[in-house]
């Protein structure tokens, strides 16, 4: 491997290289078993198809299957490139006004939405509670009194077990990256490093850093009951499944209705 104090490997945004390949890089998540997941939580809160923002919406696999249930859709998220992606999966008509580059922590009002999401830990990009609870209370300031917000958060849990020292390489068209996870017990955050090269060539060109900071299911709780108020915890679940979320489920979701 390269030595990673090369000077002349471009650090880039997140996600600005990372997009190209995010699908693949995702290939292990069952989105469609996640997006019936979703649908019956909000069956079950008897929110029908209406409009929906997505927060964080990336490359649009989550938005694609609500625009082909009949929701008017809404996603955002901090990439542009991730948006380009996500551009190309949706119809050309709904397209240009449905996806927005903003920043979740400082997200204004788009309407008052039926539901939002944000998902695949995309709020562990939050990195305190100051930044966690501007976005919760953004995302809970689009939803009409008696919509739902859904998110999940990546647990202590998952980052200790599983990427506490990780390591991948693949390839995906003509690109090869390698990816190096950490995980800081220290203070709880997980660090994602993506070295990439290009065109069979050894040389890495491109390095993208990606740091989330986990989040006890304690403080989320307290994050949205007292810091911000207005709205009633409906479920903690683990692992797209009804079970109760704890400490040792590797993802909680959280079910929140504002009042
Ligand atoms: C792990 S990806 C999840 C994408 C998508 N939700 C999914 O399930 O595949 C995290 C996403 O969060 C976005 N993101 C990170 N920080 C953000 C912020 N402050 N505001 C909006 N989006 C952000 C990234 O650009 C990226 O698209």
């Amino acid at each position: 491997m390269q030595n990673h104090r090369d000077q002349s490997i471009e650090e880039v945004d997140k996600y600005h290289i990372v997009a190209t390949f995010y699908d693949y890089l995702m290939r292990h998540v069952n989105y469609q078993r996640w997006f019936k997941f979703v649908s019956v939580i909000l069956r079950k809160h008897r929110i029908k198809p209406g409009r929906l923002l997505e927060v964080a919406c990336g490359t649009g696999t989550m938005l694609t299957q609500f625009a082909a249930d009949g929701w008017d859709i809404v996603g955002i998220d901090k990439s542009a490139a991730m948006l380009q992606r996500a551009r190309r999966k949706l119809p050309a008509e709904i397209t240009d006004k449905a996806l927005v580059v903003a920043d979740m922590r400082t997200l204004k009002i788009y309407g008052q939405f039926d539901a939002v999401i944000c998902l695949y830990d995309s709020i562990n990009y939050c990195m305190n509670e100051k930044e966690l609870t501007a976005a919760l209370k953004n995302m809970l300031a689009n939803l009409r009194s008696g919509g739902l917000l859904i998110f999940d958060i990546c647990t202590i849990y998952n980052c200790r077990h599983n990427f506490r020292d990780y390591y991948e390489r693949e390839f995906y068209l003509n690109l090869d990256y390698t990816r190096e996870a950490f995980f800081n017990p220290a203070n709880n955050r997980q660090t994602n490093e993506f070295w990439i090269s290009r065109d069979g060539q050894d040389k890495i060109i491109y390095h993208e850093k990606h740091v989330q900071q986990m989040y006890r299911i304690t403080t989320v709780e307290k994050v949205l009951l007292n810091e911000i108020g207005g709205c009633r915890i409906k479920g903690i679940f683990e692992n797209y499944t009804h079970r109760p979320g704890s400490e040792k489920s590797e993802r909680v979701h959280f079910v929140i209705r504002k009042e």
